[in-house]
């Protein structure tokens, strides 16, 4: 084992131990200690979910980039593993970025990951992206000889040299094709796809482009992720630089599925574009496939435009969204939370259905909890709010708002105590159901929202002292009103 990762795994145990529990989520993937990004190598190994992480142990803040790891059974609760990957070879001296992994045939790990070299030219330094493979028993991790396998010169002669990176590796009949990204010309995205032989992982060829941006949506597209799922071929990237598009983009980090035509040697023929999640704190998701064929996505709760926001005040900074089914209905992706987080489903505080109006309290609080209300027979009601992390006197609340004449949600967290001025407001419409059903997922400053069964989702984190706790929800017309509110923090507390 290298210095770099011996010194890196000891200093992960040490530090890991003085982090305060309190200050960690209950069943979101946070870092062992200090800061991560993005989710890299989200696969199945011998009947086990393992997720690597971007992760930089000594610091709250980004740095020389390392692979964290965590393995789990039902997606909710998550094993640390030690670091898997660290900056210590030529080819990935300056940081060791995102990328994916596999089960091999003969029972390995086999990562795929960008390793970022520095060279000097010109007298300059200037750092390079290239590809690089390493095998291992699920724990350690060995990189091979000839990393990297892809370097500049596998690039296009008319593309960019430097962005080229997270590599989506996959596995078809006796191939292995990688998709990565990279900038055209015109220096917006472009998803380059390589190729080789199973038994030899040496040596690639490039096959050709997957799709490309055209400066359509943003600039240079990170992580991809390519699948088929529900009779469609799937390609999610993470554009930077988009101009906010009527309601479905805004500007900025986004999260966008294309859906199309295609297949697993990377053809693929893109008919539809849509947002995955709405929210401000949600990039560069990755899924895996389950054994009972589920197809399960997991992002980073957190976006480059609202990262390092108080970073000095935690140990830990950085997490991952609750993963979430993903299903097609009317050619647009659906995501549920993963159906297990009802086995952690503790007190149930239930409001049977009723004719409500005005400001309503129904006994319910928490900040770790699945909640669900359902609103119907709204024709006199403009507005629903439903009031979260609230202080009894209302100073500190985050709010997600339903407007019945537009069919649009709103959620809200300019009244959550955050001392930055940033986004904190969020606006999208959603199609019109006769029964409205709002399922937020809270785990102490993370509020998820899932819309009419995953139709459309929105992910904020929230800055309130965890002591505020109040729900509330206010009507301004009648309107009928359903809810259920499960707790989770006792059963998640439970032999941890
Ligand atoms: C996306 C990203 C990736 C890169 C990694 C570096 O958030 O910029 O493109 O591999 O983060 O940490």
């Amino acid at each position: 084992m290298s210095e770099q990762l011996t010194k890196a795994r000891e200093y992960e145990e040490n530090a890991g131990k003085q982090v305060p529990k309190e200050e960690r989520q209950l069943f979101h993937v946070t870092p062992t200690v200090g800061w991560m990004n993005d989710p890299n190598g989200f696969s199945r190994y011998q009947g086990e979910y393992h997720l690597f992480y971007q992760y930089h142990p000594y610091d709250t803040k980004w740095g020389p980039m390392h692979w964290g790891h965590v393995k789990t059974n039902d997606f909710i609760r998550w094993e640390r593993l030690p670091i898997a990957l660290a900056p210590d070879t030529e080819a990935d001296k300056t940081g060791c970025f995102s990328g994916s992994a596999l089960e091999t045939e003969d029972g390995q790990m086999l990562l795929a990951y960008t390793g970022v070299t520095t060279v000097e030219e010109d007298g300059q330094a200037v750092d390079y992206q290239q590809q690089c493979i390493a095998i291992g028993d699920g724990i350690n991790f060995e990189k091979i000889s000839c990393n990297p396998i892809l370097d500049r010169n596998a690039i296009p002669k008319e593309n960019h040299k430097q962005d080229f990176r997270d590599p989506k590796i996959w596995a078809h009949k006796d191939c292995y094709y990688m998709a990565v990204a990279n900038r055209s010309a015109d220096t917006s995205g472009e998803i380059l796809l390589y190729q080789c032989k199973k038994e030899n992982i040496h040596d690639w060829s490039y096959v050709g482009v997957l799709d490309k941006c055209n400066n359509e949506y943003g600039k240079m597209w990170e992580c991809p992720d390519y699948f088929a799922l529900d009779g469609y071929h799937v390609l999610l990237v993470s554009p930077q630089e988009m101009k906010a598009s009527q309601t479905e983009f805004h500007c900025g980090y986004n999260a966008i599925a294309f859906l199309g035509g295609g297949d697993n040697q990377g053809n693929f023929c893109r008919r539809t574009a849509q947002t995955l999640d709405y929210g401000m704190d949600y990039y560069a998701p990755q899924t895996v496939q389950t054994d009972d064929g589920r197809r399960i996505l997991i992002a980073w709760m957190q976006n480059w435009e609202t990262a390092n926001y108080n970073n000095e005040e935690h140990h830990i900074y950085g997490s991952m969204t609750v993963p979430r089914e993903l299903t097609v209905e009317n050619a647009r992706i659906l995501q549920k939370p993963v159906r297990e987080i009802t086995n952690y489903y503790g007190k149930e505080t239930r409001f049977e259905k009723q004719i409500v109006n005005g400001n309503i309290e129904v006994g319910m609080q928490g900040r770790v909890f699945d909640m669900t209300i359902c609103l119907s027979n709204y024709k006199d009601c403009n507005r629903f709010r439903i009031n979260l992390a609230a202080s009894r006197n209302m100073e500190c609340y985050s709010q997600i708002r339903y407007d019945f004449k537009n069919h649009e949600v709103t959620i809200d967290r300019s009244h959550c105590g955050c001392r930055r001025d940033m986004v904190h407001v969020r606006t999208f419409p959603v199609e019109a159901q006769d029964v409205v059903k709002l399922r937020i997922l809270m785990d102490k400053n993370s509020i998820e929202l899932f819309v009419n069964d995953g139709k459309a989702s929105a992910t904020m984190l929230i800055d309130t002292p965890i002591s505020m706790d109040a729900i509330t929800f206010e009507a301004d017309g009648n309107i009928t009103m359903e809810a259920v509110h499960y707790d989770l923090e006792e059963k998640l507390c439970e032999n941890k």
